[in-house]
């Protein structure tokens, strides 16, 4: 594989800030774009604009066939075993949410939600609303002191019996990894119902919903190279069927008149209204980007990348890393000293590196850690060991400036 070649598919790379050459290490926040994804949604636009499964005119004919072969895309690209149990949201976020409130009518109060510590907000509040419907209880998966997901205090939890299990495959805050098959198996053998968010996983690891045998995986397009507003929502289909729909309308509907409603089969039944088509077919062409390459070199050289971005920082001094561990994928958190996230990540920017600094929208994690925020250095597809170098030298600068 020639890297200079992938590199340069994503235009948003070439360019400098303030005379420094760009340094994107914020993929975890949302991937850059292959001039192919841009094109398919350009290309949409331009001849095929028309509204889907609607009307009897090519146009409307062309964009059918193309947003439904998204659908059997995505079926092969995370192996799930129907065309149906693809529904498409508008990103991570509503995926949960829909699951959260399509379960309502089988939580009752008193059942318990097992959440993981780490997660990001969208893996909690709507299990918080689903919790404050129906009387159920929000209770968090404990961290062992290296960040990882305590198995024996979720041992013990599995003993309580909860009705769902949410949890993430990849810490989007720290990069760390889930051991999802076996925690999923353990908490089916408990009889939870359980939801998988793959938001930092699906750009990085070859996901098999069927051998996860999980109920729920969900995920975003705009972290794996497509375009923001598009999500995948996939359930095992016996529980995507008896999920209530979050939103009503059109489309989702099989009669409709002033008496009552009777909704559509899957997967209309889950995709009120005019879905986001460009944006399908944009996830569409980032799933064509994504296969056309040697996943096994593309993964060794991320881990590679990674590892020594772990290595370089730990070298530098004055760093304290939040859950560095080999296994990590994609991300690392630090924060320099007793310096203000903040500062560092603006001192960063003015030298052409973009990182993200905050509380990385987990919250509970960083009271946890007890910090306000850090930074977070995330790669992708298209990082290079130019873009690492560049990051610790300006990092380096930032500590003679700042210590
Ligand atoms: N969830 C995104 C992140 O981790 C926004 O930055």
């Amino acid at each position: 594989m020639d890297h200079t070649q992938l590199r340069a598919q994503f235009p948003a790379l070439e360019q400098t800030l303030d005379g420094y050459p760009l340094s994107y290490l914020d993929t975890a926040a949302t991937s850059q774009k292959p001039k192919q994804v841009i094109e398919a949604m350009n290309k949409y636009y331009l001849q095929d604009n028309a509204n889907v499964h609607r009307a009897a005119h090519q146009l409307s004919s062309r964009a059918t066939t193309h947003y439904e072969a998204v659908r059997d895309q995505l079926k092969c690209f995370i192996n799930a075993s129907r065309r149906e149990e693809i529904i498409f949201t508008h990103g991570t976020t509503e995926s949960i949410n829909m699951v959260a409130h399509g379960l309502s009518h089988k939580i009752k109060t008193g059942d318990i939600i097992l959440v993981d510590s780490a997660a990001h907000h969208a893996n909690i509040v709507p299990w918080q609303e689903l919790a404050k419907r129906t009387g159920a209880i929000v209770k968090p998966v404990p961290l062992t002191n290296d960040c990882r997901l305590d198995e024996l205090a979720f041992d013990q939890q599995l003993k309580e019996r909860p009705a769902i299990v949410a949890l993430s495959h990849v810490s989007n805050a720290l990069g760390t990894r889930n051991p999802v098959e076996r925690i999923v198996a353990k908490a089916k053998a408990a009889g939870a119902i359980t939801l998988v968010d793959g938001a930092q996983a699906i750009a990085h690891l070859e996901v098999d919903v069927q051998q996860l045998d999980c109920d729920f995986y969900v995920f975003s397009g705009h972290k794996m190279y497509g375009p923001t507003g598009i999500g995948v929502l996939y359930g095992r289909f016996d529980q995507l069927d008896t999920l209530s729909p979050m939103v009503t309308g059109g489309e989702m509907i099989k009669t409709v008149s002033f008496e009552s409603t009777e909704f559509n089969i899957l997967p209309n039944r889950l995709e009120a209204g005019t879905p986001p088509i460009a944006e399908v077919i944009g996830l569409g062409e980032a799933i064509n980007f994504i296969s056309s390459l040697p996943t096994t070199e593309i993964q060794q050289r991320e881990e590679e990348l990674l590892s020594n971005l772990q290595q370089q920082l730990k070298d530098l001094g004055d760093i304290t890393l939040y859950g560095a561990h080999e296994d990590n994928i994609g991300a690392v958190a630090f924060n320099l000293a007793d310096e203000h996230h903040q500062d560092v990540g603006i001192l960063l920017d003015q030298q052409g590196v973009a990182v993200r600094c905050g509380h990385h929208c987990a919250m509970p994690l960083m009271q946890s850690l007890g910090v306000k925020g850090c930074c977070r250095a995330s790669i992708g597809i298209y990082s290079n060991q130019e873009d690492i170098e560049r990051f610790i030298e300006a990092l380096k600068s930032v500590k003679e400036m700042l210590l």
